[in-house]
């Protein structure tokens, strides 16, 4: 059984907490997309641990973690992480695996992140500053370096001092000091030292992994609407980061994937620029700001707030083919007197009731919402369905059927065991479609 998990918002929607839990059940995690802008937050045991670019299933003694060709890695990043881990007692070694296919993040990535973020102004993406825009930008332009150059020397000599020529001209005029071959070529390869026991051929590794009947959990980063080709063009990250991203960012074939999982906030937020039709500015706004704690387990940033969007969620179920949800932060919601679903953008008359892709459409439009009332008593930390309060559970009957897709886990607190399971994703029965009956 090989299960995507697959973020349907704007990032952040619990992914890490949803795919902690669920490692239980795989025995390989593999990252297909991203970079370590990713933040994804597990809290065990009382401790909390931010995965950026290590699978999050590492956190489970003896499972194994992967990172496909389709991430781009800082190593910088990845050996700070390593070492944070290893630091807790916590050793990947002969359990992590990275694609040799896998490209690199250099400094120089990072400082046209920052220039050309500057130079849009107002326009701004609000990236996390991390180069990954540039990374793949080079990797399309076919002129990206990949972990393999860096376990060779010379040709690691090669790409950089023609790169950094290209890129310290291309920098020049935003003020920002070149960058010295010795210095980068020094560092790379330290890092090409350190990282050489993990560097591997991970498709045929996944695929006989997958041929001795292993379970596989692809692990999303970002969220569906930051995908490049399917998210709220320009205001995306650079990768695809839906499901479709699990099988050109692993090398795994689309029929090799049993199942979706749909991971999904009860209500939205968004971290940087870009159009938010149900964003509140007002005190509800505020309140789920602070009730959710939400703040950017990356960059630190305030993240927006608003209402659950249905023509979001029913976009994401469509193209990443949905076969179930899990919502998350559920317990948010708890004390609100009311509860709103976006269920269409008004604009110019119209109501649009499916995703715009234009970017003016989304900007300008005004949300419409159907109102349920809220739930007084406290859903923090309980595991089971039919305990929750009456007007929640209406609250999630409503929203799968809006969003056409069954729920199988609602999570009502950060830690492993403040989860519902209706239907275990990893079992391969027919969803009960309780929730519908
Ligand atoms: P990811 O990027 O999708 O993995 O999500 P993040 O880790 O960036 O952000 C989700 C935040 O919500 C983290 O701080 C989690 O610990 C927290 N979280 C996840 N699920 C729940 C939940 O059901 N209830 C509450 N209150 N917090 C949650
Ligand atoms: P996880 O995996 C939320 C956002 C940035 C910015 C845009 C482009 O934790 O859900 P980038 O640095 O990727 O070029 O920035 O994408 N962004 C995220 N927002 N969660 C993330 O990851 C994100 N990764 C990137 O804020 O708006
Ligand atoms: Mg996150």
């Amino acid at each position: 059984m090989n299960l995507v998990v697959v973020g349907t918002q704007w990032g952040d929607e619990g992914k890490g907490k949803i795919v902690d839990f669920l490692s239980e059940s795989a025995d390989i995690i593999v990252r297909y997309q991203g970079g370590h802008n990713a933040g994804h937050t597990v809290v065990y045991d009382g401790q909390t641990t931010v995965f950026h670019l290590l699978p999050t299933g590492l956190l489970h003694p003896g499972k194994v973690g992967v990172i496909g060709h389709g991430v781009v890695v800082d190593p910088a990043a990845l050996r700070q992480e390593v070492q944070e881990l290893a630091a807790r007692g916590i050793s990947v070694a002969g359990r992590l695996f990275i694609s040799e296919a896998a490209h690199l993040i250099l400094p120089y990535h990072r400082a046209i992140d920052r220039a050309s973020e500057q130079s849009k102004g107002m326009r701004k993406i609000g990236t996390t500053g991390r180069g990954i825009g540039p990374a793949y930008a080079d990797k399309s332009a076919r002129i990206g370096i990949r972990m393999i150059d860096l376990l060779d020397a010379d040709l690691l000599r090669e790409k950089l001092s023609v790169n950094l020529l290209d890129m310290n001209h291309l920098l020049e005029p935003f003020g920002v000091a070149p960058f010295d071959f010795d210095t980068v070529y020094k560092e790379y390869l330290e890092h090409a030292d350190a990282l050489r026991a993990y560097i591997t051929d991970t498709v045929q590794m996944i695929h006989k992994a997958m041929g001795s009947g292993q379970h596989l959990l692809f692990e999303g980063a970002q969220g569906t609407h930051l995908d490049v080709d399917l998210g709220t063009y320009p205001y995306v990250t650079s990768s695809n980061a839906c499901a479709g991203g699990a099988c050109t960012g692993t090398g795994v074939g689309p029929t090799a994937i049993s199942a979706v999982l749909g991971v999904t906030k009860a209500y939205t937020t968004r971290v940087g620029g870009g159009p938010f039709p149900s964003e509140l500015k007002d005190n509800i706004g505020e309140y789920l700001h602070r009730q959710g704690g939400e703040f950017g387990a990356t960059t630190g940033r305030p993240r927006r707030c608003g209402w659950f969007d249905v023509v979001l969620l029913r976009h994401a179920a469509r193209v990443n083919g949905l076969s179930s949800l899990a919502i998350t932060k559920l317990d948010v919601l708890d004390g609100l007197p009311e509860v709103k679903l976006c269920v269409g953008y008004r604009f110019d008359g119209k109501v649009y009731d499916q995703m715009p892709a234009s970017l003016r459409v989304l900007s300008n439009c005004t949300p419409v919402y159907e109102t349920l009332p809220g739930w007084n008593e406290p859903t923090r930390g309980m595991t089971e369905y039919d305990r929750l309060p009456k007007n929640a559970r209406r609250y999630l009957t409503l929203l799968s059927q809006k969003v056409a897709c069954p729920i199988d886990i609602v999570s009502v607190g950060s830690s492993r065991s403040e989860t519902i399971i209706l239907r275990h994703p990893f079992e391969e029965v027919p969803h009960l479609r309780r929730l519908n009956e």
